[in-house]
Parts: C-alpha cells; structure tokens; sequence
C-alpha cells in the first residue's frame, strides 16, 4: 500500500488593511489555503506566500500598499536569487477597484483578486504556479463566494467576526464600497447560524456580526421567507455560552423599531452601537445622499437610551464634504454635542476616483478640511475622556481575552468596547469576570477584579448621570 504524502508545508502571510470585514475575510483566505499545505507565517520573510488585503477607503489607505509592495518586492527578488519562490497577491478593495494599475505599477505581483473572488483562491494558485505573468480575477463572480467557501476552521479566540452581510447598494456621495464591494448580499440565518455555533465550540465568547451595511441584512430565515437583523439576534442569543453579541456597522436608515427594541430585550447585545452619521447638517446629509436627517438621528439615539439607558454611541464622521460651509460644520458640532459620543471616528474627505463626490463643485480648501477635523476631533476627544473618567469607580463584567502586556496581568474587554487589563492571568481567558474600573487612561480602563465581596450597582453612563442630574 502506498500513501500519498502530504502536501509540501508552506507559509502564508496575510496583512490587513481596512475594516473589520478584511480581517474576517484574512482568516477566509487562510481557511481556503490550508487544504494546500500553506501554515500561518509570522513575518513576510518567513512566507512562500504574501497576501495584502488592501484598503480603498481614503488616498493613504491605497498609497500605503504600493509602499508595502516596494518593500517586498526586494523580498521577492531576493528569494528568488536564492532559488526559492514568493507568490504575491493583492487582494481586497484596492485590488477590486485597481486591478489593472497595480498589475502595471508592480508586474512582480502574481496575484491580484477582489473580494468576491476568494474562494477561487486554490484554482489561482494552481494556475500562477504552472504559469509566469500574473493572474488578475476582479469580476463579480455570478456565484455568491459564501456558498463555496469552505467552514471556517481558523479558531478566532475569545472574540470573533462573523460576516452576516457584504456590499452596499447606498451610494454615498463619498464613499467607494459600492463599487468595490459590489451589490448588497446577505447570507442566509442558516449558514450564519452554524458558523456561530462553530465559532462557540472553537472558543468564541463575544461574535461581532458583520457588514457594510450589517443592520440592512435580510437574510433567509431557517423555514423560508425573510429574517431580519433583530430576528437573527433573537436567534442567536440562544447560543449556550455566547455570552456577547454586537454588530457593526449601521446605517440610521436600517435601524429599524424592532431592532432598537432588540437593544433592550436582549441583554447579551452590548450596551455599544457604531452608527456612522457622518455629517450633523441636513444640507450635507442630502449632498452626501445619506438618506435621513440631523434629527432623525438625534431621535434614534434618544430610542435606543430609552430601551437601554447605559448605550454608549459611537459614529463617523466627515469633515469637508464638497460644498460644506461654515454653517454645516457648525451643525455637526452641534450634532456631537447633542448626541455626545464614546468613541468616534472622523476623517478629512478624500476624493475618491470613480464618486459623485469625486467632481462635484465647491471643493473644500485642504487648509479649511484640517481645521473642522481638528474641531471635530477635539470635541470627540473630550467626549470620549469624559466617558472614559464617568467609568472610573464603577462596577461591570469583564471578558477576558488573554494575557495583558505585563506579566501577571491579564486583558480583557468591557461591555463598551474599552480595552481593560488588570492583575490577573492568561489563564482566565474566556471567563467573564466581575470588576471594579479603577482608572482611566486614553484608550483603555484599569480594573480590579471583584472577589466574593457584594457586587456594586449597575454601571451607568455619562448620559444617564447627566440626564439623572
Ligand atoms: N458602511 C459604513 C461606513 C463604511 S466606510 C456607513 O455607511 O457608515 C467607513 C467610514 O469611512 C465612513 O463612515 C466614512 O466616515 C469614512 N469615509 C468613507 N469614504 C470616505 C471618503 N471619501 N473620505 C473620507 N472619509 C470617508
Ligand atoms: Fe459607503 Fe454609504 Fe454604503 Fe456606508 S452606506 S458603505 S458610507 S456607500
Ligand atoms: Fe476599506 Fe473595503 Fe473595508 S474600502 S473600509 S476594506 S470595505
């Protein structure tokens, strides 16, 4: 009897870029790629292959990759001196968008494929391995690539991703993820179901759902018709030792009654919601074709407290959108104000090729774009200090992820999405724990953990203290 060898062990390097939705489809790629041998790699140099999932968001996240193509591609080069061989591949929504430029700035890359094109990946490295030239797969394949990808089999730790939803059909002014993401598509409650199952047993205590558009799912429900997003909570919720659940990212215009409802129904969803609003003037909002308006978000962050008073709110934001004035951004302070925020991002506009945004009049001068950024940001930072400060004393449950940077501590995760760590070990790592927060530094809590002694009241929010004062 013979048995045939098991194929060569190979390194694959994987980098991401971008949001959270390229991390969960990183851990895809390397899913896919293990039936042929490839293993995890820690660096580049140590890799038979090097993926980049590049992001197109903004101008820098694209420069960043031809910097990092640069760099490896001496790598490359030299490897091949040596008689070995680095497939190179450019995935994600720079890929998508730039399929053609990136094959003609850097002819060394082997590989460039779009994030619908993932599970074709073995068939690609099959073909780029008989052949030389590079291999560009950018169509929107007809197949939808969740239906062939293979179960997750990469073990995610404490807190996992679960890719509910991919595309968007929103086109915002600004914004390039219709275009590289491709239509709207939501997987069905069965298959999202199953994979959080499989995450639990894996070891998964908190599963953040995701997706471009993640509160727009509506997905097949087990015996037909159509699910939505809180129904799909609901569900999940009844997953024995899920104990959190979350989601991002939302668009106002999806955040329908009964998930607001599902905020204070479900007390494994954490009091944390991301809910980009990009803009506080009504003016803008309609430039951006957001949707909706400055108050109906006003009036959705005040629905969401009513069922669930301690949610810390987080958004982005945009300054500079063609054609904002003055008054515009003075609108969106004023938003920020009346909202105020946990956490929030905010960026300057970039001009995307390919946008309306891109060529629409009354550009907005770079020097102006900095300085409401740096308004925005200022703002946001006192808000998010203030919240930081407001936890110090308090009492919450702590997940614990693993082991925190210094010896005997460990690190874990608040129900608002703050990094913590405290003295404690690794070895606790999947526990919720009882804490005391003890300090707050910028981007994280410190927190004690709580022994047998009576546990403290309930956490509240700034908010809550504000609106109790
Ligand atoms: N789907 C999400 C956001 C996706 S992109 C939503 O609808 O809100 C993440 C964030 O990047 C956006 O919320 C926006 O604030 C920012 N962004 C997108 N395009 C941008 C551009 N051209 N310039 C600056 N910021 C941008
Ligand atoms: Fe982009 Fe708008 Fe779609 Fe969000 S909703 S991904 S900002 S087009
Ligand atoms: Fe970037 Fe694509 Fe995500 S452009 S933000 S990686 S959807």
């Amino acid at each position: 009897m013979t048995i045939s060898p098991a194929p060569p062990r190979k390194r694959l390097f994987i980098r991401s870029w971008g949001c959270q939705m390229n991390v969960y489809d990183s851990g895809r790629m390397a899913d896919v790629l293990a039936p042929l041998g490839y293993a995890p790699a820690d660096t580049a140099e140590d890799a038979d292959m090097v993926v980049l999932n590049t992001c197109h968001i903004r101008e820098k996240a694209s420069e960043k990759l031809f910097s990092e193509l640069g760099r490896l591609r001496v790598l490359k080069q030299a490897k091949e001196q040596g008689g070995e061989r680095m497939i190179l591949a450019v995935a994600g929504c720079v890929a998508q968008a730039e399929g053609a430029e990136i094959t003609a700035r850097a002819p060394y890359v082997d590989l460039v494929l779009g994030p619908q094109s993932y599970h074709r990946l073995p068939e690609m490295v099959a073909r780029i391995s008989r052949a030389t030239g590079s291999v560009i797969e950018t169509d929107f394949p007809t197949e939808q690539k969740f239906d062939f990808l293979p179960d997750s089999t990469t073990p995610q730790g404490v807190t996992a991703f679960l890719t509910i939803q991919e595309g968007c059909d929103k086109f915002c002014s600004f914004c390039v993820v219709p275009y590289t993401r491709g239509s709207e598509y939501s997987r069905a409650a069965t298959a999202v179901i199953a994979e959080a199952k499989r995450l639990v047993a894996q070891g998964a205590r908190e599963i953040a759902l995701l997706g471009q558009n993640v509160n727009a799912w509506h997905g097949e429900g087990p015996s037909g018709g159509t699910w939505t997003l809180s129904r799909l909570l609901l569900e999940l919720a009844e997953i024995p030792d899920l104990a959190r659940l979350r989601y991002t990212t939302s668009h106002p215009r999806d955040m329908d009654d009964a998930l607001i409802a599902a905020h204070g129904q479900i007390p494994q969803l954490m009091p944390f919601l991301h809910l980009p609003v990009q803009s506080g003037s009504d003016r803008m909002l309609q430039a951006m074709n957001r949707g909706h308006k400055a108050d109906a978000y006003r009036h959705i962050a005040e629905k969401l407290r009513a069922v669930r008073p301690d949610i810390a709110l987080s958004s982005d934001f945009i300054a500079g959108h063609p054609g904002e004035t003055e008054a515009d951004h003075q609108a969106t302070l004023k938003l920020i104000e009346d909202v105020g925020f946990a956490l929030a991002y905010s960026f300057k506009y970039s001009s995307r090729p390919g946008t309306p945004a891109a060529t629409a009049q009354m550009q907005v001068a770079e020097a102006e774009k900095d300085r409401r950024l740096q308004e925005i940001q200022a703002l946001l930072r006192e808000q998010q200090d203030a919240f930081n400060s407001a936890c110090v004393g308090r009492s919450c449950e702590v997940l614990v992820t693993g082991a925190g940077r210094d010896e005997g501590q460990f690190a874990g995760r608040s129900p608002w999405l703050q990094p913590v760590h405290g003295l404690g070990s690794a070895g606790m790592a999947g526990q919720m724990v009882q804490a005391t927060i003890t300090a707050a530094l910028r981007n994280s809590l410190t927190v004690r953990l709580e022994g047998n002694e009576a546990l403290g009241p309930p956490p509240q929010t700034p908010r809550q203290e504000k609106a109790a004062a």
